[in-house]
């Protein structure tokens, strides 16, 4: 399902708002570099069944979780990077069902990738819950179909990460940005480089890793180079 193009237009001028706003006040940061060892525990929740929530990101590596966020009861959210495709995931102890939904791209193309969950609300149809992911756009739950996320209760007591998850192996290398109504009040972020992204200084990605670059020895690749 595709945006008409005006509304994508009107997304990115939100984002772009956003994007200019590099304001840092009491632990709300607007944009960071996670290293590949890095994440941060948010203080905040974030919201999906807004009209309107979002944030950015931007790398050149091929896997990570982007945002990842659990209950006290362990129903989950998790969106990541696989093989440069986007997957988001949920995961229901209550309902007992894990869905995903895949948006297939190269979104690690060291373009700032924006990230947007649409709730639309209709009257008789129940409501419509979207996430773009860039100018991908799926319909990821109706509430009378697949109600599920719709019952789904992230408080307080939620642990909301950005750019990991519970397991150290699966973080995110590259820059995330915050968008509507998900700003990053970041306590408990380990190695995250606030109010700095590199990857702003290039518009290319570095070579990457394969067979034949280490003589088929281990090859460790960052954002913008590798070593053997
Ligand atoms: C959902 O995934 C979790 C974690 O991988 C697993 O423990 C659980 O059994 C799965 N539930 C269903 C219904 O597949
Ligand atoms: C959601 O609703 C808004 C306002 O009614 C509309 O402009 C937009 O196209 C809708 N989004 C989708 C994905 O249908
Ligand atoms: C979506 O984005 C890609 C890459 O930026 C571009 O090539 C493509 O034309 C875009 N599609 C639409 C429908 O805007
Ligand atoms: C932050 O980390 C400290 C030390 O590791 C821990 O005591 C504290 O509970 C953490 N805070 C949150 C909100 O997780
Ligand atoms: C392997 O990577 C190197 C450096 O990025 C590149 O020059 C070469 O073409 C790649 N080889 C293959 C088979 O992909
Ligand atoms: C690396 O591995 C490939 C296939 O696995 C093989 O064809 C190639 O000869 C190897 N290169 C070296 C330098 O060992």
């Amino acid at each position: 399902m595709w945006l008409p193009t005006f509304y994508v237009v009107l997304l990115f001028n939100i984002f772009k708002t956003v994007l200019c706003q590099f304001t840092v006040a009491n632990g709300i940061y607007s944009f960071g570099y996670f290293n590949g060892t890095s994440k941060a525990k948010l203080s905040n929740v974030l919201d999906v069944l807004r009209p309107q929530t979002g944030f950015s990101f931007r790398t050149c590596m091929d896997h990570g979780t982007l945002f990842y966020q659990r209950n006290i009861i362990g129903d989950s959210i998790t969106l990541k990077l696989d093989n440069g495709d986007v997957i988001f995931s949920l995961q229901s102890v209550v309902d007992n069902i894990n869905t995903s939904v895949s948006y297939e791209g190269n979104f690690n193309n060291n373009e700032w990738i924006h990230v947007m969950f649409q709730h639309n609300s209709t009257t008789d149809q129940g409501s419509n819950l979207y996430l773009s992911i860039g100018n991908h756009t799926n319909l990821l739950y109706n509430s009378i179909t697949d109600p599920t996320i719709f019952n789904m209760e992230f408080s307080e007591s939620s642990v909301t990460f950005i750019g990991g998850n519970e397991d150290p192996n699966e973080n995110f290398n590259g820059c995330l940005s915050s968008g509507p109504y998900f700003n990053f009040q970041a306590y408990n972020g380990t190695n995250v480089q606030w109010n700095n992204c590199p990857l702003l200084n290039t518009n290319i990605c570095g070579p990457r890793c394969n067979d034949s670059v280490c003589n088929n020895g281990s090859c460790i690749a960052t954002n913008t180079e590798i070593s053997c």
